[in-house]
């Protein structure tokens, strides 16, 4: 049908005739010539008609609408000086048109095919295949060819095998919200949609399979936001016998060669690896952005005797006091500090304290701080004249975090973060915590997570204390991804199910598949699961997973294109064995 794509045309083709298929992309009609911008997936082409070559070809050009699809036959030739386009790379060239057929005409289309125009959601979302010719959309979804060809080839070399596992599950409870799905053939049952293959990885570890991996289809029901999605995709990952240590060295060398391959980018390696509490302490965030400093500073024991009833309370509490230093803050106004106050606020402080730093502090709670508690602060925090120092104080992680909100807060405002990527992992997050409505610990991750070795003994006398060897991996403040070592043995599982209030019988009754295949010699394993919309939405340098999905869901879960979710029919309804309340 072509003899080119509309991206293949150039100097060295001058004189050779060819045929070329794609859409009208733009028309001019210039001085009884007509010009069209034929475009494809690999290009854009101008085509020239013109009556003295074919009258008849320059009468159809007439005719011919937006979005028409065409194919074209002609003669390259060398574009007149003045009209040649650096931007495109047939932009030397032109084909004079012999002919051309339309292949299938096209309705005013509803939204613009170019980068420049970019419609709203819902018609960006209805009209997706329209959106979708745009060149931004394509590049977009052939990076995520190549991450997903980048995935597999790396794991492969390492021994990995790809697994399917399946998509009608037993619902095991814990984790996120599941969809369900009526059995016609079992009355009154339901399968779940899987929100991971978690538990079939495992097994597929009591296999002896050894590595296993699958760019899995997941789905939560859960609300949604611009890195969530009810159906997304993970690379799906687990492997028997290594250590937490090895686990990520494989694991950063499949990140960076993702990197590499699809944007050609060297990630130094190894990785950054922080705990959770220096994350916390350091950066006020278990998913820390490490593109830039802004480092928050513990005072609470420069603090802890003031006279500011607020800190010394939190100190009394056995809390905690911290302070982040905003350069040149000192020229923030009420209504700037007051905006400060409000993400904290936000994140579940009750206020945020903070003083200007002139001769001495100013500000409301500077008469609390005696002047060698503000030289004291001024060195922790390293702080001059003109800066405004803010204070959290409560509980660590509260205090911590809500300061974070802050620190992110300012450095968008301030325009403070460079672009680029900076990874790390955050390790040694507490196993457990504490559930305050229902006085009781329970697990931070999923209750398969391995306590680390030495926080064993723990177990039992403070489970607060019990690290797990649980891993996120974090790029530009998002979580890409999450795992940890496996428990597999009863014994450790009883123990750590006792901190929780349950025992092994209750947990058996849910997971009696998991725990059943745990008493035929299950090996040591752990694993990961990255989101790999958001590592292909970072890749391409947006926020927005959907940017990187095909055809993905509203903020409500719905789809413009298909009407998804439909209506019931009483026909479905029989079938189902259901009856609508
Ligand atoms: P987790 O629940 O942390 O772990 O999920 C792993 C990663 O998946 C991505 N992610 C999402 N991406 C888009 N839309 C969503 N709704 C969504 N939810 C999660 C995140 C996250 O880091 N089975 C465990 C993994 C393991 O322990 O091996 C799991 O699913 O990037």
């Amino acid at each position: 049908m072509r003899t080119h794509t509309c991206g293949d045309l150039n100097l060295h083709c001058v004189g050779k005739n060819v045929a070329l298929c794609g859409w009208m992309h733009v028309r001019r009609d210039h001085g009884g010539k007509i010009f069209i911008d034929l475009r494809d997936r690999y290009g854009i082409t101008q085509v020239v008609f013109d009556p003295s070559v074919s009258k008849k070809a320059h009468e159809q050009a007439e005719k011919i609408g937006r979005e028409f699809v065409l194919r074209i036959t002609g003669k390259v030739r060398v574009r007149p000086e003045g009209m040649k386009n650096s931007e495109l790379s047939t932009g030397e060239i032109e084909v004079v048109a012999e002919s051309v057929s339309v292949l299938a005409a096209s309705d005013t289309p509803r939204l613009d095919v170019d980068d420049r125009l970019v419609a709203g959601e819902d018609l960006r979302l209805k009209y997706r295949y329209l959106d979708l010719r745009r060149p931004a959309m394509q590049k977009n979804l052939i990076a995520r060819h190549k991450a997903a060809m980048a995935v597999r080839e790396y794991l492969s070399k390492n021994n990995f095998v790809e697994v399917e596992t399946p998509l009608f599950v037993k619902h095991t409870p814990g984790g996120a919200r599941v969809f369900k799905v009526a059995s016609r053939t079992h009355p009154g049952k339901f399968y779940s949609l899987p929100e991971s293959p978690q538990l079939y990885k495992q097994l597929l570890m009591v296999a002896g399979l050894d590595r296993y991996f699958q760019l899995a289809k997941c789905c939560r029901d859960e609300d949604l936001r611009a890195d969530r999605q009810v159906e997304f995709t993970q690379i799906d990952i687990e492997a028997s016998f290594i250590s937490q240590d090895e686990l990520l060295t494989l694991l950063e060398g499949l990140v960076a060669f993702v990197f590499y391959k699809v944007k050609g980018l060297k990630i130094a390696l190894p990785l950054p690896r922080l705990t959770f509490y220096e994350a916390m302490s350091r950066f006020g965030s278990d998913k820390p952005d490490l593109r830039f400093g802004m480092e928050l500073k513990e005072v609470t024991d420069v603090v802890k005797s003031c006279s500011f009833s607020i800190f010394r309370t939190a100190v009394e509490n056995k809390g905690v006091v911290f302070a982040l230093k905003i350069d040149k803050g000192a020229r923030y106004t009420r209504g700037d500090i007051e905006e400060l106050t409000k993400v904290a606020v936000d994140a579940g402080l009750p206020g945020l304290g903070w003083v200007k730093v002139g001769k001495t502090f100013e500000g409301s709670i500077a008469k609390y701080l005696d002047l060698h508690v503000q030289e004291d602060i001024k060195r922790i925090t390293q702080s001059s004249e003109g800066d405004l120092i803010c204070f959290s104080a409560g509980e660590f992680e509260l205090a911590c975090s809500a300061l974070g909100s802050v620190r992110l807060f300012v450095a968008k405002k301030e325009h403070l973060i460079p672009e680029g990527y900076a990874f790390c992992w955050v390790v040694d997050f507490p196993l457990f915590e504490w559930n305050k409505d229902e006085q009781k610990w329970q697990a931070r991750h999923h209750i398969f997570s391995h306590p680390r070795e030495e926080d064993l003994d723990l177990l039992e006398k403070d489970p607060s204390k019990v690290r797990g060897l649980l891993h996120d991996c974090v790029l530009n403040g998002v979580e890409i991804g999450g795992g940890s070592i496996r428990i597999n043995t009863r014994e450790l599982q009883a123990r750590v199910l006792k901190v929780t209030g349950m025992s092994l019988e209750d947990v058996e009754k849910t997971f009696d598949f998991l725990l059943e295949a745990f008493r035929y010699g299950a090996p040591p394993h752990g694993g990961i699961a990255f989101g790999f919309d958001r590592m292909c939405a970072l890749l391409q340098g947006t926020d927005d997973i959907r940017e990187v999905i095909a055809f993905p869901r509203t903020k409500a879960a719905e789809n413009p294109l298909d009407g998804s979710p439909q209506e019931w029919t009483e026909q479905w309804l029989k079938e189902l064995h259901l009856k609508l309340r």
